[in-house]
C-alpha cells in the first residue's frame, strides 16, 4: 500500500464537485468528494443508488458527459515517474453563472482538452469495467481481436500467434466455457453474461495500473460471480494492481477491498478499513450500520 509512500498515492481525488443542469435547475450530484488509492490497494465504494459512485469514478476516467459536469476539484494520477493532474486547466474554463455562486463551463473546449489529456492514459494506465457490457464492447470487432489489443498493451513483444493463444487463456480465466468460440464471436452473438465476462477479460488483460470496476458482477449468476470476484482478487494481489470497486454487495466489497468508502447524496459519509467494518470495530455512520445489519454483519458502535 502506498498511501504512506513518499511518492504519494497512485490516485488522489480532492474536493471533487460535479453538477448537472436539469429541467428543475442546477443539481450538485458529487459534493466535495476526496479519496485516494495506493499502489496495489483496493478501495471499495458502497452507497445508495444515485449517491454519486459512478459519477465520481467517471470523473477519474475523464468520462463525465452531462453538462456542466465536473466543476471543481483536483484529480492526480501517478503512473511510474509521470504525474498527471487530470483537472488542470479547469478553472480557466469556468465563468460566473447567472445564479449567485453558480458557474458556467466551456463544455466543448473542456471535452477536447480532457480527450487529448486522457488518450495516453486510458488502456494501460487505467481502464474500466462498466455495468453494461453491450455498450462497452465494439460491435464491429470480434471479441478475440479486442482482447488481443489488450494483450498487446500489456505484452507488446508477443508474436501475433502467441497473442491469440494468450487471449484464449484470458477467456478461459473468466470461466467462459468455449473460449475458442467466444474468441471468434461478435458481441451480438453472445449472451449478456458472456459479454460481461469477455469485457472483464479485455479490461484485466491490459494489466492497468488502476482498474475501475463499476458493479462488474451485476447480471452474472451467483457461482460465476464468486469466480469473477476471485479473479479480481488474484489479479490485484498477485500483480499489485490498484482498483476502485463499486458494488451494492457489501460482502463482495469487504472480501475484495482494503479500505471502503460509503457515499450518500453526493458525499462520503464513512471511510474505514475493510477489516474494521467486517469485525464491527469503531463508530459507524447510521447508513453504514443499516448496510451491515442487512448483511448480518456486526455493526459496532453507531455514531
Ligand atoms: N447527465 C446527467 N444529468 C443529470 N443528472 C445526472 C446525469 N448523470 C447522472 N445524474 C445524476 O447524478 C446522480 C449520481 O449518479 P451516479 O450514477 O453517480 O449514481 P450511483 O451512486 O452510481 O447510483 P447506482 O448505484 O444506481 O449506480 C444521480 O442522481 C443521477 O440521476
Ligand atoms: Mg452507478
Amino acid at each position: 500500500m502506498s498511501v504512506t509512500d513518499p511518492a504519494g498515492p497512485l490516485l488522489r481525488v480532492t474536493d471533487l464537485v460535479i453538477e448537472f443542469d436539469t429541467p428543475a435547475g442546477r443539481r450538485r450530484v458529487v459534493d466535495g468528494v476526496s479519496f485516494s488509492v495506493g499502489e496495489g490497494e483496493v478501495l471499495g465504494i458502497l452507497g445508495e443508488s444515485g449517491s454519486g459512485k459512478t459519477m465520481s469514478t467517471l470523473a477519474v476516467l475523464g468520462l463525465v458527459h452531462g453538462r456542466p459536469g465536473v466543476v471543481g476539484g483536483q484529480i492526480e494520477l501517478r503512473l511510474g515517474e509521470e504525474r498527471h493532474a487530470l483537472l488542470d486547466g479547469l478553472p480557466e474554463m469556468l465563468s460566473p453563472g447567472s445564479v449567485a455562486g453558480s458557474v458556467r463551463k466551456d463544455d466543448r473546449r473542456w471535452e477536447r482538452h480532457v480527450h487529448r489529456r486522457m488518450r495516453g492514459i486510458w488502456g494501460r494506465g487505467m481502464t474500466a469495467v462498466f455495468q453494461n457490457p453491450k455498450h462497452s464492447l465494439d460491435p464491429l470487432m470480434t471479441i478475440g481481436r479486442q482482447l488481443e489489443e489488450s494483450v498487446r498493451l500489456s505484452e507488446p513483444h508477443l508474436r501475433p500467434d502467441a497473442a491469440g493463444t494468450r487471449a484464449i487463456d484470458w477467456l478461459a480465466k473468466v470461466k467462459l466455457t468455449d473460449p475458442a468460440r467466444v474468441h471468434r464471436s461478435y458481441a451480438h452473438e453472445l449472451s449478456g453474461g458472456m459479454c460481461q465476462r469477455a469485457m472483464i477479460a479485455i479490461a484485466i488483460a491490459r494489466l492497468p495500473q488502476l482498474l475501475i470496476a463499476d458493479e462488474p458482477t451485476t447480471g452474472l449468476d451467483t457461482t460465476v460471480r464468486a469466480e469473477i470476484v476471485e479473479l479480481f482478487r488474484d489479479l490485484m494481489h498477485d500483480r499489485q494492481r490498484a482498483m476502485l470497486y463499486i458494488s451494492h454487495d457489501i460482502r463482495e466489497v469487504l472480501y475484495l477491498a482494503d479500505r471502503v468508502m460509503v457515499m450518500r447524496q453526493g458525499r462520503i459519509v464513512e471511510e474505514a478499513s475493510a477489516s474494521d467494518l467486517e469485525r464491527g470495530v469503531g463508530r459507524r455512520h447510521p447508513y453504514t450500520a443499516t448496510l451491515l445489519q442487512a448483511a448480518d454483519l456486526p455493526v459496532g458502535e453507531a455514531a
